[in-house]
């Protein structure tokens, strides 16, 4: 074998070195190339200095003394006086206790990172069900950490869910610096996720990070259900926003969306409303490969180390991912490096799964008819 290598001329080498580069470029290029070109300065002109300034001004006192009108559960002293880092939303469905105890035992149950803190709730609408209800009050008296909008828990209702929620963060939290949206199927890093905002020292302001979905373009189809018409939305593309999984914002940022949540059409998906929000105060989303998006990524521990999320995690998967990352093995370079590789090949590979899944079900159902 030896003998055989050292045999081979200058272009075949040559051609396995071609390879090699291949791989990596078509590997993590797409990433590098998407975090450069996607990574430019918010603008702004008059309208947006206006938000600003009203932003700056924003009383929230009214609502405070009407607190009942908007949230069945408020919570509105758990950050009453504390510095808080990162305040994690988990959007949750209110009949799943199961899953919000699962978090709150794993990878939901960090407080501080490199001491800063970090603080998760639970964010909620109401259930159809007065006995759920009921199950939701006992667990918010143990566990001081669901907040409940005064609205029905709909997909429907997901743009409201968001408003709601952002509104409740500049009003009880104004403390905090950044603000994640995740939704309860996802893993968060939450370490590896605090560990790259305290990097983005120079500016904490101004911050609307995620996955960006770049030149969207709304469902025109009538017969689907997430069909938009051209009465709700009538330009062609979305603006980039970030996917809505998980994405973080701000305080700055939360304030703002505050003032134009009035203004912004609410009949497209809810990830997409917060990105139109985002244009309408100059700012353009920071992309971060990072966070999964919808992608479930495939389990390896010093992969899920660097990664910021992964979405549809089963709830052994959590548990598992949670317990190796807090066993105290670091990751050396080159392990990172090889889980990067073996993770982003396997999700790679997976995400043709689906789509045969699909091609099959529409086949299925086509034949039903
Ligand atoms: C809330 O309470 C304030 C008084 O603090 C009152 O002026 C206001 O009209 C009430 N209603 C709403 C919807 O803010
Ligand atoms: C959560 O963290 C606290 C300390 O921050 C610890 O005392 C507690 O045992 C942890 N809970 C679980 C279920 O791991
Ligand atoms: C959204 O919430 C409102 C307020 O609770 C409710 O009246 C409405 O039916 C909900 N919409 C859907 C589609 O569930
Ligand atoms: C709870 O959430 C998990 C993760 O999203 C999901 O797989 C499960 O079906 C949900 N269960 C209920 C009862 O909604």
């Amino acid at each position: 074998m030896q003998v055989t290598f050292c045999r081979l001329r200058t272009h075949q080498w040559c051609f396995i070195l071609f390879n090699v580069i291949l791989f990596h470029a078509l590997l993590f290029g797409a990433d590098f190339v998407e975090q450069y070109f996607l990574h430019s300065l918010p603008y702004v002109d008059m309208k947006v200095l206006e938000i600003k300034d009203k932003a700056r001004k924003l009383n929230m006192e009214p609502l405070k003394s009407n607190l009942s009108k908007y949230y069945v559960l408020s919570q509105s002293e758990v950050c009453k006086g504390k510095k808080i880092f990162l305040l994690s939303l988990v959007f949750s469905s209110p009949g799943n206790g199961t899953r919000r105890d699962l978090i709150r035992k794993t990878w939901g149950n960090v407080t501080s990172v490199r001491g800063h803190p970090v603080l998760t709730l639970f964010a909620l609408g109401m259930p159809l069900l007065v006995t759920t209800q009921k199950e939701i009050d006992e667990e918010s008296n143990k566990n001081n950490d669901i907040i409940e909008g005064l609205f029905l828990d709909s997909s429907e209702n997901q743009t409201l869910k968001i408003t709601a929620m952002i509104q409740w963060a500049v009003t009880f939290c104004p403390n905090a610096l950044f603000i994640l949206k995740v939704d309860e199927e996802m893993f968060v890093n939450l370490p590896s996720l605090v560990d790259f905002l305290l990097n983005l020292k120079e500016h904490l302001k101004d911050i609307y990070l995620g996955r960006v979905i770049h030149q969207d373009t709304p469902n025109r189809d009538p017969h689907s259900q997430e069909f938009i018409p051209l009465s709700a939305y009538p330009e062609e593309y979305y603006p980039d926003y970030c996917s809505g999984e998980a994405f973080i914002m701000s305080q700055d940022v939360a304030r703002m969306m505050y003032v134009v949540f009035k203004e912004v059409p609410v009949m497209v998906p809810s990830d997409v409303f917060v990105g139109i929000c985002a244009k309408s105060i100059g700012l353009i989303p920071i992309h971060s490969s990072r966070f999964s998006g919808k992608r479930h990524i495939r389990y390896d521990r010093c992969c899920y180390k660097f990664i910021f999320t992964s979405s549809e995690t089963t709830d052994a998967e959590i548990s598992l991912a949670w317990k190796e990352i807090n066993d105290g093995k670091e990751c050396t370079l080159f392990e990172t490096y090889y889980g990067l590789i073996s993770c982003k090949l396997l999700t790679y590979l997976d995400s043709f799964k689906p789509f045969h899944m699909g091609t099959i079900k529409n086949n299925a159902m086509y034949l039903g008819d």
